[in-house]
């Protein structure tokens, strides 16, 4: 793989492109993007185990007031913290008559059903069973084994990421009409960045692919058998654009990591976990993207400033919107297509 090199004529970390290239100029990347080559990671991604744990929303939207509601393949769920801070879960479905238990307040750990007073302190109560359930800091995690149908695990498979206490992360979330396996394969398609995206991403080359290097280990980067190698620039303000090297893996069979290796933000990781929501009224299937950016950068002065820097702006922003649309636009896309036997190849 050729070493990194920050693109155009850069004043690291931010360069000035001073002649942008056309969108209708750039080279194509459909002949890179074989179809095959997408498949097969996806399929290598998929047979990864998963322990039979789902992403369920952001650590901090389990409160010490208030409980945080999911779904996962149908399954209602409620999720909440007991008086010492530690993460419950279970049935989001009152025991008693069924009342919605996400919609129940939490009093000093106890969530309490707002129908008929019904306290549940987390152990198993009245046919009322807790699940398994993981905070890693930043998102939570729910087992469900009848779900999975996998071997349990004692803890989900959550990505290295930089230290929380010199980061910042922030965590959203999209519903879309798909699968899993379309957003997974959405992420595992880098070349459709700067074509698709290019109010987001300019000068996107992928510099290694799975097939380039079928024998190669997993390297300290997370490259490897499994891992996309890209060569982009972020643009962030006008004609600024912060260039970097970012690689793609799929450590779980419904995540994908990014993470930047080169560049502004060295360190920092996208991880993009697909929970499948179960059929919408018309029998559709319905995945929640929950996305959690964990930034962080080597220069002076981050942590001071951390929400400043400028791939940190760009991920974490408002302006990231399109991209998610977009990106679940494609998702659906593939999932309406492949349902409909009409998905190329
Ligand atoms: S429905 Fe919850 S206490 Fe009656
Ligand atoms: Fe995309």
């Amino acid at each position: 793989m050729k070493p990194w090199r920050p693109a155009g004529r850069a004043r690291y970390p931010l360069s000035l492109r001073h002649r942008p290239v056309r969108w209708d100029k750039q080279r194509p990347t459909w002949r890179q993007a074989r179809p095959a080559l997408i498949a097969e990671a996806l399929k290598r991604a998929q047979a990864r185990p998963s322990g039979n744990w789902y992403v369920v929303g952001a650590s901090r939207d389990v409160r010490a007031d208030r409980s945080l509601s999911a779904t996962v393949a149908g399954q209602e769920l409620v999720v909440w913290r007991t008086a010492d801070g530690r993460p419950v879960a279970g049935p989001g479905s009152c025991p008693h008559l069924g009342a919605p238990l996400a919609e129940s307040p939490v009093r000093c750990g106890t969530l309490v059903c707002h129908w008929h007073g019904l306290a549940l302190d987390g152990g198993p109560f009245a046919g009322w069973e807790p699940l398994p359930v993981h905070d890693d800091g930043v998102l939570m995690w729910v087992r469900l084994d009848q779900v999975g149908g996998e071997p349990p695990t004692p803890a989900p498979v959550v990505p290295p990421r930089p230290q929380l206490s010199r980061s910042v992360a922030a965590v959203c979330t999209g519903v879309g009409i798909c699968e899993p396996e379309d957003v997974v394969a959405n992420r595992l398609d880098p070349w459709h960045g700067a074509w698709f995206h290019p109010y987001s991403f300019v000068d996107l080359t992928v510099v290694g692919t799975p097939d380039a290097e079928p024998d190669a280990e997993p390297d300290a980067e997370g490259a490897g058998e499994d891992g996309f190698t890209v060569d982009v620039s972020f643009k962030v303000a006008g004609r600024f654009v912060v260039p970097v090297r970012a690689v793609f893996t799929t450590p779980g069979p419904r995540t994908v990591l990014m993470r930047i290796t080169e560049g502004e933000g060295r360190g920092s990781v996208v991880e993009t976990h697909a929970t499948p929501l179960g059929p919408d009224e018309l029998g559709r299937p319905r995945t929640a993207v929950v996305e959690a950016v964990v930034a962080s950068s080597a220069r002076p002065g981050f942590a001071a400033a951390r929400a400043a820097a400028p791939v940190v702006r760009r991920l974490m922003a408002a302006g990231a919107a399109r991209l998610w649309r977009d990106d679940l636009a494609y998702a659906e896309r593939r999932w309406l297509l492949r349902s409909t036997g009409r998905f190329p190849g």
